[in-house]
């Protein structure tokens, strides 16, 4: 595949009024979503579930890609319609999480590294043949006392970077994802800081593995303030204090940005990106890449009566991708 159908795929996925649906959980996280609302996991309601988003009526208006896991990527619609035919046939670029998950860093107490790189060219390419378009690798990034330590963040942007370059090998665009937790007590400044830092160390490694940028996209977590701590920072600083530190690290060739919501409520994920694309123009389209954002209403509904909430469940996660493409355009208003 050359750079150019790279990029041509990667500017889709950010193409104006759209955004990405995070549908990737591992087995072990949808378990934890469907505890929520009482559904238990078997292979069945995960397709079953899958089924009802990825069909909900008139969502690729403002949905370009979704990113399955490997389990999705693998399963029909009870038609029997493979889910990537379904998805390409409305415009939906199928896109995949590769990495492992995250796992305790040596050495480094209460730090993680993600791990996925063994045997990730065959991977990718078994995944360019079943029809994805793009992938992901989620980092995680801890503040807590003295961390991130320089050496988490190092291991994971070196990993993120071997991650995309062999991503580009296989014709697929890579999904950058180095996801800065909002838990804890910091502020707002210290989220900036560590942001920052992080954003360099992985722009710094993709330069160093050769990787194109024209055909990358960086998803990143908002600067915003630790779930626990005191003073909550406001809409507006949030939005401003984004777009200074992606400013200051992400060079202008990237094509696009995608934020993910990271325990954000439905409505403070869309006000800060509607917020952010109010303050524009930015170099980059920054749009969403929401999971729970995107699906936690619409689950719920589901969750509490599979046949009867279907179609239901269906018009709240097409009217979220709707509320979220408005803020992706800084057109999103707020219903009283
Ligand atoms: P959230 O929007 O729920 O944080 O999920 C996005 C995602 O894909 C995390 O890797």
């Amino acid at each position: 595949m050359s750079i150019e159908q790279l990029e041509s795929i990667a500017q889709a996925m950010v193409a104006p009024g759209k955004g990405i649906i995070a549908i990737d959980e591992s087995n072990n996280t949808i378990k934890k979503r469907f505890d929520s609302v009482g559904v238990p996991n078997t292979e069945e309601n995960r397709r079953a579930y899958r089924e009802m988003l990825l069909t909900a009526p008139g969502i690729s208006q403002h949905i370009s890609g979704a990113i399955l896991y490997d389990e999705t990527i693998r399963q029909a619609t009870k038609a029997g319609v493979p889910f990537t035919k379904v998805m390409l046939d409305a415009g939906i670029l199928p896109g995949i999480k590769v990495d492992r998950g995250p796992f305790p860093l040596a050495g480094f107490p209460g730090e993680l590294v993600t791990e996925g790189l063994d045997g990730l060219r065959d991977r990718l390419n078994e995944y360019a043949k079943l029809g994805a378009k793009f992938a992901k690798w989620r980092a995680v990034i801890t503040i807590s006392g003295d961390a991130p330590s320089g050496t988490c963040i190092e291991a994971n942007c070196h990993a993120l970077a071997r991650y995309a370059a062999l991503c580009q090998e296989a014709g697929i665009v890579p999904m950058v994802e180095p996801e800065v937790l909002m838990d804890g007590e910091h502020d707002i400044d210290e989220c900036y800081d560590v942001t920052e830092a992080t954003l360099r160390s992985l722009f710094a490694s993709l330069y160093e593995q050769n990787v194109l940028l024209e055909g990358t996209i960086l998803k990143a977590s908002m600067v915003i303030s630790g779930k626990a701590c005191p003073d909550q920072a406001s809409t507006d600083e949030v939005a401003e204090m984004t777009i200074r530190c992606l400013k200051s690290a992400v060079p202008a060739s990237l094509p696009g940005i995608v934020f993910l919501s990271g325990g954000q409520t439905d409505e403070q994920a869309t006000a800060n990106l509607n917020a952010m694309n109010q303050q524009g123009p930015h170099p980059w389209p920054l749009s969403f890449s929401y999971g729970r954002a995107m699906q936690q209403a619409a689950l719920k509904l589901w969750g509490q009566d599979m046949a009867a909430n279907f179609a239901a469940a269906q018009k709240t996660v097409a009217q979220r991708a709707r509320e979220n493409g408005l803020a992706a355009l800084g057109q999103w208003k707020k219903v009283a």
